[in-house]
């Protein structure tokens, strides 16, 4: 079974092509500092071939809900570290994501801040999750180009900091709406500067970033997520190949690890002009490693595999219920049933005690 062989990133070799896809659990405290459940959570769960943790604010400006964990404090790295060293304990890997929630946030949760984005448009039809309930998303600040390149430079010290907390790599959040990507959507970003206006333009914000984490961690150990045909979060584009295609074909040039691709997870009824396949369109323009994404499960994550274009399955809400995933694939074990009520914040319940397979 592919899923189950070794697959190699620079000189970092994984137990299986089975990656932990990220996924935010809300656990951590109110300073964004992970807990010892979140250390037993990740080690439970490092038969994985490669982890890639929840999203992880870059810095304080970058948080847009509440109790999600940093990477910005000495006491967030110092966490962080007791994960990594027994991740690596049990042979796994795990790369950190990093965070930049842009307009999707309030500032009920940042000591009265509003959020900012690449443009002062606010989400519609939605509301977001705050710790005082559900509420209306107001209207961003607009980014300076200086606070755009304040940002570049926060990135870059949150991968300094993720390889002193012992990540093996770093992975950008430039998916499912989050600031990087606001930018590189034309109804989340109206600017008229370097950064806005044209294809070239909306790619540059990320294409930096990228380049920032490149300069920090060197080669092969940077990542990004990308969500080309999800249009949650009002993240609308009129040719999202015409805008991807030139993105992916840029990302080429640089020395990363992967890149991860989530396909479309909403009806496309509404977007006939969005590609049913993400995976397909994009990775097949990629030069790098494709993890694939959303909805596999070990038939359709091991036919995925067979195509040649994805090297990688990630698995979200199945490893939130099955700490030993990789196992139950290999012995062909049912599954757990998740509990969708304890998906977002809480303590162990839904989180470190999901039962393993029986020996
Ligand atoms: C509880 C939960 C939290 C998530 N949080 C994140 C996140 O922090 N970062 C991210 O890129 N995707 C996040 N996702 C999306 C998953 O990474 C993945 O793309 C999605 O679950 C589809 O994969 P699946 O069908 O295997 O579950 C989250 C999904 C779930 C279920």
């Amino acid at each position: 079974m592919k899923l189950l062989e070794k697959v190699t990133i620079g000189n970092k070799t994984l137990n299986n092509a089975i990656a932990m896809a990220p996924m935010t659990r809300s656990r951590a405290d109110a300073e964004g500092v992970v807990s010892d459940l979140t250390l037993l959570y990740y080690t439970q769960r490092a038969s994985a071939g490669l982890i890639i943790t929840e999203a992880v604010n870059i810095s304080a400006q970058a948080l847009g809900s509440p109790l999600t964990p940093g990477l910005y404090t000495k006491e967030q790295i110092n966490a962080w570290k007791k994960v990594t060293k027994s991740v690596h304990d049990d042979g796994g890997a795990i790369y950190a994501q990093l965070w930049h929630t842009g307009r999707v946030g309030h500032s009920v949760d940042r000591n009265g801040k509003l959020p900012v984005a690449p443009s002062a448009v606010g989400i519609k039809g939605q509301q977001h999750f705050t710790s005082q309930g559900m509420k209306d998303y107001e209207t961003p600040q607009e980014l300076t180009i200086a606070d755009i390149k304040q940002i570049v430079k926060d990135y870059g010290q949150a991968a300094r900091n993720a390889l002193e907390a012992g990540f093996d790599g770093v992975e950008l959040h430039a998916a499912f709406g989050y600031l990087p990507n606001q930018f590189l959507s034309e109804s989340a970003n109206h600017r008229t500067d370097e950064y806005g206006g044209s294809i070239e333009n909306r790619n540059r914000f990320v294409l930096q970033v990228m380049q920032e984490l490149v300069n920090v961690c060197g080669n092969d150990k940077v990542g990004i997520k990308l969500s080309p045909t999800v249009y949650y979060n009002n993240i609308e584009n009129s040719d999202p190949v015409a805008q991807f295609k030139p993105l992916i074909e840029a990302l080429n040039d640089l020395p990363l690890a992967y890149i991860h691709l989530m396909n479309g997870v909403l009806p496309l009824n509404n977007h006939p002009h969005y590609p049913e396949n993400a995976v397909e369109t994009f990775g097949s323009i990629s030069k790098h490693l494709v993890i694939a994404n959303a909805g596999f499960d070990k038939d359709s994550g091991e036919a995925e595999l067979k195509k040649g274009i994805a090297q990688i399955i990630s698995y979200g809400s199945l490893f939130i219920a099955n700490p030993d995933l990789p196992k139950r694939f290999e012995l062909d074990a049912a599954f757990n049933t998740l509990d969708h009520s304890t998906m977002y914040g809480g303590g162990e319940k839904g989180y470190t005690d999901y039962p393993f397979l029986k020996a």
